[in-house]
């Protein structure tokens, strides 16, 4: 029996194998329930009882023996497929799956280089915010109907911490830390407490843009918008600008651009007035100048602000507001080839 154990040790010593199936053979061949190392334990019940001590335990060494030498050719060839020699370069790449970038990203990124291109810089400003930013700086009365529970949330009902309503508040900060010129443009997430459906979201973004310095007239204004319509849509797209009212413009205006969906011809998306409102604008109001620290009979300045949502709709026709912000990859993916 012990020279059966000996002759089987050094028969598994001399083992060899060049592939991972010809392990697993070597494996069922010495180590299966049927393999030569576990027959051995059929023999095991005819030793005398005064040998079983010490052929028992010659058993049990050739068989960790037997697993050891088996685990070491397997690790051998597993090192050895990991070895430059050992890639399969015919073997095609896994499925790498890209994110894709989200439609309001990609036209926010898109605003902001055509302002960069005309000089602005951006700006940030705090999504929690107080009165003073929001509205008492840029000329809201007291009793403005935005200053009401019904459409700002505010937290903790202190009327002085708030999400901000608008990024107009970044106007006012910037003001307040910096003299003139100043060229930004203020990208970010507002706030309004509205219901949420296909036309509006409580939640929503707006870049807003503002330049002040000696001199700045309507003109400056009215060119920049132009320029600003004519990048972000067609090259040939008209503009209009219709009287507004702002708080902290003066005068204000709203911008109309021609209907880049009919070419101004008009379809059911202009109403068939072959126009689109897209943003609010004006001058800004020297109350609010005076307001930040900066001094409005040396300087003007024109302001503009407009909805992120509203210019990705007219680039890409969302029907649903709520699309913007449920995350379903397959709307997230149709726009894989946009940038
Ligand atoms: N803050 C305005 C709003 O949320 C948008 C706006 C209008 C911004 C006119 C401006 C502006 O800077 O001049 O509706």
């Amino acid at each position: 029996m012990l020279d059966k154990i000996k002759s089987l040790r050094e028969e598994i010593e001399t083992l060899q194998a060049s592939n991972a199936e010809e392990v697993e053979q070597l494996r069922i061949k010495y180590l299966s329930k049927k393999g030569s190392v576990s027959l051995l334990m059929n023999d095991f019940r005819n030793v005398p009882a005064e040998q079983k001590r010490e052929v028992g335990q010659a058993i049990n060494e050739l068989k960790t023996f037997a697993t050891e030498r088996i685990n070491t050719l397997r690790e051998a060839l597993e090192t050895a497929d990991g070895d430059s020699a050992g890639i399969d370069l015919s073997r095609t790449a896994s499925d790498l799956r890209l994110g894709t970038r989200h439609p309001l990203s990609i036209v926010r990124e898109e605003i902001l280089a055509i302002f960069s291109r005309l000089g602005f810089t951006v700006a940030e400003g705090p999504e929690i915010e107080d009165d003073w930013h929001v509205f008492s700086s840029l000329n809201f009365a007291d009793d403005h109907p935005a200053r009401d529970m019904q459409d700002t949330f505010f937290i903790r009902r202190n009327p002085d911490v708030l999400l901000r309503t608008h990024t107009s508040s970044v106007q006012s900060r910037t003001m307040e830390h910096t003299q003139p010129p100043i060229r930004i443009v203020c990208p970010g997430r507002v706030y309004r407490n509205e219901a949420i459906s296909a036309r509006a979201h409580c939640f929503f973004h707006q870049v807003e843009a503002l330049y002040v310095d000696k001199n700045v007239s309507f003109a400056d204004l009215k060119q920049t918008l132009l320029y600003f319509a004519r990048e972000m849509f067609d090259s040939d797209t008209k503009i209009r600008l219709r009287p507004s009212y702002f708080p902290f413009t003066e005068p204000s205006a709203e911008m109309d651009i021609s209907c880049n969906i009919c070419g101004g011809k008009g379809c059911s998306f202009c109403k068939h007035t072959g126009w689109v409102e897209i943003l609010g604008c004006g001058m800004v109001d020297p109350n609010v100048l005076e307001a930040c620290g900066i001094d409005s009979k040396v300087y003007s300045g024109f302001a503009l602000g407009m909805g992120v949502e509203r210019i990705t709709n007219l680039k890409y026709q969302i029907k649903d507001l709520r699309m913007f912000s449920e995350n379903d990859v397959r709307f997230l993916e149709e726009f894989t080839a946009a940038h």
